[in-house]
Formats: C-alpha cells, structure tokens, sequence
C-alpha cells in the first residue's frame, strides 16, 4: 500500500488542511487507517464502530488482539452512543480535563464492537486536545479508535518521523503535525470501579484527580515495580517502549550517580559497545560517552515527558547499543516518566 503524508500545522488549519482532514475522514468511513498527531502522541486511527477497521489496526501495529484500543471523540454529545450509561464521576472530570490528557473507561454500548475493546465489556474513551485530531474525528464521523501510533513494543511516536518508520506501507495516511506536545500516552483511569482506578500514569496525575473525585486509587502494578502482579489495564502487561539497546536506570545522590554512569560508560565503550546517556539540563556537562542526551529540565519534567520517547528513538538510529539513564521523582508527572522509563529498561535498576 503506497501511504500518502500531508503536513497540517496545528496552529494553521486553514483550507487545504481541511481539505486533507476531509480526505483522511472519508479514508477512515471507508474503513482505512490513518494515523494522526494528538497531544499525547500519535495514533494509529480507524473507525471505532467498525469491527474490521480494529482488526486492520491490530494487525498494522501488530499488536495482540486482547489488548483493547482506546476511542477518540470530539464532542460531548458522541459520548451517550458509546456507552451504556454514563456515570456522574465522568461528567465531572470531563468538565475538569476534557478535552485532554485523559481516558476514562466506561461500560461500553452495543454499538461498540468487541474487536475494538478486545472482548471487553468496557470501552475506553478520550477526548484529545490536538485541533488536527479533533478535526479528524469530525470528518471521520465521531469515533476513531487509535492506540499510540507505533509497532507494538517501541517507544510511541512523538514525531511524524518514526510513525512513518513504523507505518510506512500499512496504513492509507500519515498526518504529520510536528512534534507533540506532552509527550507520554493518556492518563487512564477505570470508571466502572468504586471507588476510581487509575490504570496508568500521566500528564493528570493523581493528585489531579484526586480534587476532582472523592476518591482515586491507583493499581498497584504501577507502583509496586513487582513483575508478578497482574496490571488491569491488559496492554500494561506487555514488553514496552523498548529500545534496541539495553537501558539500566541508576538510582541514588545525583554526585554519586553521575560517577557511576560515567565509569560505567567508560568500561562498556572499551568493550567495543556504544554508549548513550540520559540526562537532564543540570547534570549534561558532567557525563561523558559517544552520546549524551538531556531529557530536560528537573525544574519543570514536563520537558521530560516530552523529549523521553523521541531519545530512546534516536539512540536508535544512533545505534546506541548500551544506555543508562538518570532517575526521576515517582511523584506528580514523575510517576508516568517513571513508570515508562521502568518498562524501557526491563526494570533493570540499580540503586547506589
Ligand atoms: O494518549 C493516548 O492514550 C494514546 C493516544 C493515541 O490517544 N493512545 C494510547 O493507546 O496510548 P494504546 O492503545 O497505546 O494504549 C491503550 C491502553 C492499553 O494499555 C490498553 O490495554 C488500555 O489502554 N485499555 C484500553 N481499553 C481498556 C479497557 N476497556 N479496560 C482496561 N484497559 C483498557
Ligand atoms: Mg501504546
């Protein structure tokens, strides 16, 4: 399949960006695939009520079909289609974080296929902020089910570059909007429990929520860092965001960490390995390796968020084959950094 890319700036959707936006709504009626930039990162779209459309998604990303995918909507009044009946405690954090960095699961509607929830009786629903994705949606006729636009197991695509990398060939459109601007999947967190469930850390954190509902609580396999624990959202199960090295994440007194690394760095470079680092704008001019990445700024790791997955790409193209990366505080947005670093690494840590 020849895949047809079209550039839309957020900030400027004027004609000929509608004119592709229509294009690529009328590609996903048709039951094809598109995948498209949201603030999170990009998706992998098809129609969400069309049970062959997930199935083409499942075999693009190729990913397991019991992992369910997550439905896009644009506006309130899709929300009632979907779901069976929509609970007070969605109302209110739809007021707080809709549109957003947030997806909230539900008991689903017969109007939605299990190919789409992976068998579920649940759907997961998102309302994304990205004017390109909500456009999209629109054309596409209100629902489109999109998990993160990459093949399954790599880091998700933050850039229109490595979707194009991992889809290339199989899916009908890639919109490239430039880089996104959070930079981790959604925050997920299961309605259809008392009291809330959070499934999987994000830009929203916890504490977010928690001024929303009475009571949030967080899946343990989250926190806990214990492989035995099963998660409840399925696809936290799965080997993720890897890169084709092998990442250690050190832990411990930011002196003592940087001695470590940079000895360690030095060691496996004289074993013939390439070395990458990651670390942030405070500690950069103290390491040294064949490639040395700041993810941001510990003042604001919101830049972190935002650089993590795009670094774990480039190391490799770099063909970074050894990496270690500096740690992150497990609170506030911290906590969904570190629960993506953690899976990148294979939970392999080492605390000084
Ligand atoms: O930010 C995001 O959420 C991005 C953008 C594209 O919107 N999408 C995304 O989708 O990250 P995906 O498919 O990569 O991750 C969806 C996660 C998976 O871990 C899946 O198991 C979980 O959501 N999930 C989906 N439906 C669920 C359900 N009904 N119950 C429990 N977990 C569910
Ligand atoms: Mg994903």
């Amino acid at each position: 399949m020849e895949t047809k890319v079209v550039k839309i700036e957020e900030q400027i959707i004027d004609e000929s960006a509608l004119e592709s936006i229509k294009e690529a709504g009328q590609i996903l009626k048709d039951g094809g695939l598109v995948a498209f930039p949201t603030e999170t990162v990009y998706g992998l779209g098809g129609d969400a009520l069309n049970p062959e459309s997930s199935k083409k998604i499942y075999a693009a990303k190729g990913r397991p079909s019991d992992n369910p995918l997550i439905v896009h909507i644009a506006d309130m009044e899709h929300l009632d289609k979907i779901v069976d009946k929509v609970p007070e405690s969605a109302i209110k954090l739809a007021k707080a974080f809709w549109p957003g960095p947030l997806t909230m699961i539900m008991n689903k509607s017969d109007a939605v296929p299990y190919t789409t929830t992976g068998g579920l009786d649940t759907v997961a629903i998102r309302m994304p902020s990205n004017k390109i994705a909500a456009e999209l949606i629109r054309a596409a006729g209100g629902y489109i089910a999109a998990p993160s636009a990459n093949v399954s197991g790599r880091p998700s695509p933050t850039v229109a570059k490595y979707c194009i990398e991992d889809l290339d060939g199989k899916v009908e459109m890639i919109i490239d909007g430039g880089q996104v601007g959070i930079g981790l999947e959604s925050t997920i967190v299961d309605l259809t429990v008392e009291p809330a469930m959070i499934l999987r850390p994000g830009y929203i954190t916890r504490q977010m929520l928690d001024e929303v509902l009475e009571q949030v609580e967080i899946d343990r396999t989250i926190i806990d860092n214990n492989s035995n624990l099963k998660p409840k959202a399925p696809g936290m199960k799965y080997r993720h965001y890897a890169p084709k090295g092998q990442l250690t994440i050190i832990e411990g007194d930011s002196d003592k960490v940087c001695d470590y690394i940079n000895e360690q760095a030095a060691a496996a470079k004289a074993q013939g390995h390439k070395v990458g680092i990651i670390c942030t704008d405070e500690t950069i001019s103290a390491y040294s390796a064949d490639v040395v990445k700041s993810a941001g700024n510990r003042e604001d790791e919101s830049t972190i968020a935002r650089e993590l997955f795009k670094i774990l790409r480039e190391f490799d193209d770099e063909k970074v084959d050894i990496m270690y990366s500096e740690s992150f505080d497990d609170n506030g947005i911290g906590q969904a950094i570190m629960n993506r670093l953690l899976k990148a690494a294979g939970h392999n840590v080492i605390k000084l």
